[in-house]
């Protein structure tokens, strides 16, 4: 550097020794064949992607970020899940009237801890509890809709499971006491969710209502990095899913569709848990079908935090989503675990079930 040469510096050429010319080139990689940037940790996506927000203060940034903390940490816990005696049952039901796993608790806690501390939420609604949690932060505006874990009946075997979230921004005040109005919001009022799916890897995924992207999780640098930007559902595809011993005791319109998707040659495909056949299908096209039943006569779906978060993904990616009949993120909650029937995945197949519906 010592014999550097000044000239040759503002030329971009580095001189070691005046005889010894190196050349150079500025960095000019073309990335273009891998779609986007690579290596774009999920708060720097989310930092960058808060301009899109005019008026946003940042706290709906954080609050993702909270949320992703938290995700990391349910992560760690399923890692070792069969080492630290965490699976099996909790010995309660839920409110749901379902037997609640070890796991099912360890990530309800996680997770509400880290949106109470976090500060920005003021209200969570979780499957795992019968009541809204009033978190007590009087300055949170956004309200929470999460199931800590789905599909815990796949805990114990080793199979992916997920967290489903919605966010939404409280329509009352400020401080004020929590209301009805701020936690029974549709679907369509939502301002970001999302899911992570803990997978052979761990993803993250979600939409802020621009577009769906995903983020998947490096363990040894602890962070998220965006591996799936601008999810597009495939308009179609070959995929149906569906637990086949409902079949039975479901109505004659959703038998029809079964029969015509085996007379085409589609694909059965059917993991157990929500997150995971959701995930499958918006990847690689199909349908998710849970729908009314003799057992379940309003289906077994919680709208709150299981359909409208996949719902609005689903849109944001260009699926669709309904209950046989309705949009579900026009439907208007009136309780907190409320089920509704689901339908949802590629277009065109929802569009084909409702033929014979
Ligand atoms: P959760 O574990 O949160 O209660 O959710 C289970 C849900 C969903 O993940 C899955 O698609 C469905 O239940 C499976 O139901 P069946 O066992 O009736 O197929
Ligand atoms: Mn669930
Ligand atoms: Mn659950």
């Amino acid at each position: 550097m010592d014999h550097a040469d000044k000239k040759g510096l503002d030329l971009g050429i580095f001189f070691v020794n005046s005889d010894k010319v190196m050349k150079t080139k500025p960095y000019t990689q073309d990335i273009s064949p891998l779609g986007y940037t690579v290596g774009v940790t999920l708060d720097r996506f989310i930092k960058d992607k808060q301009a899109d927000f005019p008026f946003a203060t940042g706290e709906l940034s954080q609050l993702l970020r909270d949320i992703a903390l938290a995700s990391k940490i349910v992560a760690r816990e399923i890692g070792r899940a069969g080492l630290s005696h965490v699976t099996g049952a909790f010995g309660h039901t839920n409110v749901q009237g379902e037997e609640q796993q070890k796991l099912d608790v360890v990530a309800n806690i996680r997770f509400t801890r880290a949106l109470t501390k976090g500060g920005e939420v003021c209200a969570v609604v979780s499957e795992e509890e019968n009541e809204v949690i009033d978190l007590q932060n009087k300055t949170g505006k956004y309200v929470v809709a999460i199931d800590p874990l789905d599909g815990s009946s796949n805990i114990d075997v080793n199979v992916s499971i997920g967290t489903i979230f919605s966010i939404y921004r409280r329509v009352t005040p400020q401080g004020s006491p929590i209301s009805e109005q701020d936690v029974l919001q549709k679907g369509s009022q939502q301002v970001a969710a999302g899911y992570v799916l803990y997978g052979s890897s761990t993803m993250l995924v979600y939409t802020t209502g621009i577009g769906v992207n995903g983020f998947t999780y490096e363990r040894s640098l602890g962070e998220f990095f965006l591996s799936h930007p601008a999810i597009q559902a495939p308009v179609t595809g070959d995929i149906f899913t569906i637990n086949d011993g409902l079949t039975p005791s479901v109505g004659l319109g959703i038998v029809e569709f079964l029969n015509a998707c085996k007379r085409k040659g589609r694909t059965s495909r059917y993991i157990g848990s929500l997150v995971a056949d959701f995930h499958r299908n918006l990847l690689k096209g199909g349908i998710y079908l849970y729908p009314s039943s003799t057992k379940n006569p309003s289906g077994k779906i919680r709208l709150l935090y299981e359909a409208n978060a996949l719902a609005f993904l689903a849109e944001q990616a260009g699926g669709m989503a309904t209950d046989g009949r309705r949009r579900i993120l026009d439907i208007q909650p009136e309780s907190l675990h409320q089920r509704t029937p689901l339908f949802i995945g590629s277009r065109e197949l929802v569009e084909e079930l409702h033929t014979h519906l």
